[in-house]
């Protein structure tokens, strides 16, 4: 595997085209507005991949941090930089931004068919700690809950 090289930077509200079209295709993707209510949020982190050579974004992520818990909330990898550590890579890094605040359990949830993020995130150290019964909608489906304990 040829590991992406990256540059993680916090993201800009100027980022969010970039983002819109890195979502198109994916799962449950958000809308311009959400994207910038997330921005506003005081508790919200957010930070982007971009490709150290030619600035574009590769990936992002988004979560939240309440007292001593982080959640992540949304974690993307544009379709042709998948497989190359990108998405390893930003999660890590919000995992030890997360560390840096004084989080000690990090949570996320996931569609249970999403076997490529729950590997993603079992090899980051995380696990499975439960499953809301038909959590998501279109399609309706189970979601696996997963923590790391930092
Ligand atoms: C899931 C996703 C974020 C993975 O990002 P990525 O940059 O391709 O993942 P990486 O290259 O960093 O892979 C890290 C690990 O994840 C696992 N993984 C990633 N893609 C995989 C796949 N298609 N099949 C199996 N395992 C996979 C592997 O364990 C891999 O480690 P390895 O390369 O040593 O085998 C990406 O596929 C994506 O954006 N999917 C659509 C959106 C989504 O599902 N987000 C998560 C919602 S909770």
């Amino acid at each position: 595997m040829v590991r992406e090289e990256l540059v993680i930077a916090p993201m800009r509200s100027g980022d969010i085209p970039e983002i819109l079209e890195l979502e198109k295709k994916a799962p449950s993707a958000w809308s311009e507005d959400h994207f910038k209510d997330e921005l506003q949020q005081p508790a919200g982190f957010q930070f982007v991949a971009r490709n150290k050579t030619t600035e574009s974004i590769l990936a992002a992520l988004f979560g939240r941090i309440v007292a001593d818990e982080a959640e992540i909330l949304k974690l993307g990898v544009a379709e042709f930089a998948r497989n190359k550590g990108v998405g390893y890579q930003l999660l890590d890094f919000a995992v030890n931004y997360s560390s840096t605040r004084g989080v000690q359990n990090c949570f996320l949830e996931l569609r249970a068919s999403n076997e490529a993020a729950r590997l993603l995130y079992e090899k980051r150290g995380f696990v499975c700690v439960g499953t809301r019964k038909d959590y998501y909608k279109e399609p309706v489906e189970d979601a696996i809950l997963m923590r790391l304990e930092i």
